[in-house]
């Protein structure tokens, strides 16, 4: 029996059996829960040796698998599941934290220190965005946001002004972004990492936040991102019923990020990596009729008198530069995107008050369709003319699609929009 299918499998086979082995379990089918905080040794040398490999990466002697230590270090749940997002990110390894921000906190303190500064896309998720200029300022890492990712010359200006501030460490893609749906160029990032490079002498890293669309319809390690983070909370866990988040790389980029993991206490529990062990295998498939639905709602918005613009990956113009950037990264538009209605907040109440299958709740991802106003909540502490300036306003929705009846759904939102 193997634990993981093979070199050649696509990405519907890795996402089914990758990291469980059964026969380490009794032939299980499915993996057991292992609910233990600590690990017994077999013998005194080998919790020695088993330290060694964990904290210094020495090898085991006799190449003999180390044992596990302590639940906070890493727990065998914890380990089939980044296997599996490893192996459907195209990392060499991967981390799994207890939440998307937990995952992208701990990437961006095990990277960066004082003197150092960061470029993003903007929009940006409003948790990032705040941890990045309210807090991690204060530690004297400078953040400058970038508006258009896929435009050269305004990407390589903003970098050029986090050079002159102090030592570009970072360069992070959110794309699509929260909650607008914006592209960013990823093989742009990139290019302007190397270039950097060149000028300070230290490369930065290009992380790609990959949570709207997932490993199955962007692989931003394969455009050349060094770390590729996900919210697995959202389309990953896909039923609204865990917090975790994973990032995927080189071994030698994953390492540290454990490393700090067990000092901030931060994994994920052993019964989460179960239930994500559970939906990957489902993954695919949610994914797939998630944005056959997405296409059917934006395109009848789109057409809707109410509905000012809809802006989704779908609806990319021909020729543009936007569309050659995504035919270039992504395999499929996602099935979260935002639209603008004709009116301002207290239209845009009116009319999600009324919702009677759409769900009125905050995340994105779940099986279900859920609708949310970002300038009251998502973006809330965004102040307005920041989130104005990314088109943010209180016309602004954002809209993940689930995998109800479309037909449900459009009755649903034609009922609502009436309260316009
Ligand atoms: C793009 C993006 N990144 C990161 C996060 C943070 O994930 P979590 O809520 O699991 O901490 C979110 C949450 O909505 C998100 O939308």
């Amino acid at each position: 029996m193997a634990a993981t299918p093979p070199k050649t499998a696509r990405l519907d086979t890795i996402t089914i059996g990758t990291g469980y082995d059964p026969a380490t379990a009794s032939g299980a089918a499915k993996p057991p829960l292992y609910l233990s905080s600590t690990f017994v040794y077999p013998n005194a040398q080998f919790a020695k040796d088993t330290h060694a490999n964990f904290f210094e990466g020495v090898e085991m002697p006799g190449g003999e698998t180390p044992g596990y230590i302590y639940a906070r270090l890493s727990h065998p749940n914890l380990d089939m599941v980044e296997a599996r997002l490893a192996a459907l990110d195209g990392g060499e390894d991967s981390a799994v934290f207890s939440s998307g921000m937990a995952a992208m906190t701990t990437l961006l303190q095990a990277n960066l220190k004082p003197g150092d500064t960061v470029i993003y896309g903007r929009p940006l998720y409003g948790g990032v965005d705040w941890f990045l200029n309210s807090h991690f300022a204060q530690f004297g890492v400078q953040s400058f946001g970038y508006t258009d990712g896929a435009d050269p010359d305004h990407v390589r200006s903003v970098a050029a002004q986090a050079m002159a501030a102090g030592t570009l460490g970072v360069i992070l893609v959110e794309t699509p972004a929260n909650p607008t749906s914006v592209i960013s160029d990823i093989g742009l990032a990139v290019r302007i990492a190397e270039e950097v490079g060149a000028k300070q002498g230290r490369r930065p890293l290009v992380v790609v936040d990959n949570t709207f669309l997932g490993p199955f319809l962007q692989s931003p390690l394969s455009q050349g991102a060094d770390l590729c983070m996900t919210a697995l909370t959202k389309y990953c866990g896909g039923h609204s019923d865990l917090l975790a988040g994973g990032v995927s790389g080189r071994k030698d980029l994953i390492a540290p990020l454990k490393t700090l993991r067990t000092m901030l206490g931060n994994h994920s529990d052993p019964h989460t990596c179960w239930l994500l062990l559970r939906s990957f295998e489902t993954l695919h498939i949610r994914t797939e009729r998630a944005c056959a639905n997405a296409l059917t709602l934006a395109t009848w918005l789109r057409d809707h008198p109410k509905i000012k613009s809809v802006t989704f990956f779908g609806f990319l113009e021909e020729g543009s530069r936007e569309r050659s950037v995504y035919d270039r990264q992504c395999r499929g538009a996602g099935s979260t995107f935002s639209f603008k209605i004709k009116g301002g907040e207290a239209e845009a109440f009116r009319m999600l008050d009324r919702f009677r299958i759409v769900k009125l709740a905050v995340s994105l991802g779940g099986a279900e369709s859920l609708i949310c106003h970002p300038a009251s909540t998502t973006h809330y502490q965004i102040d307005k003319a920041r989130r104005e300036a990314v088109g943010i306003d209180d016309s602004t929705l954002r809209l993940s699609i689930g995998l109800e009846h479309p037909d449900d759904l459009m009755d649903d939102f034609a009922q609502a929009l009436e309260a316009i």
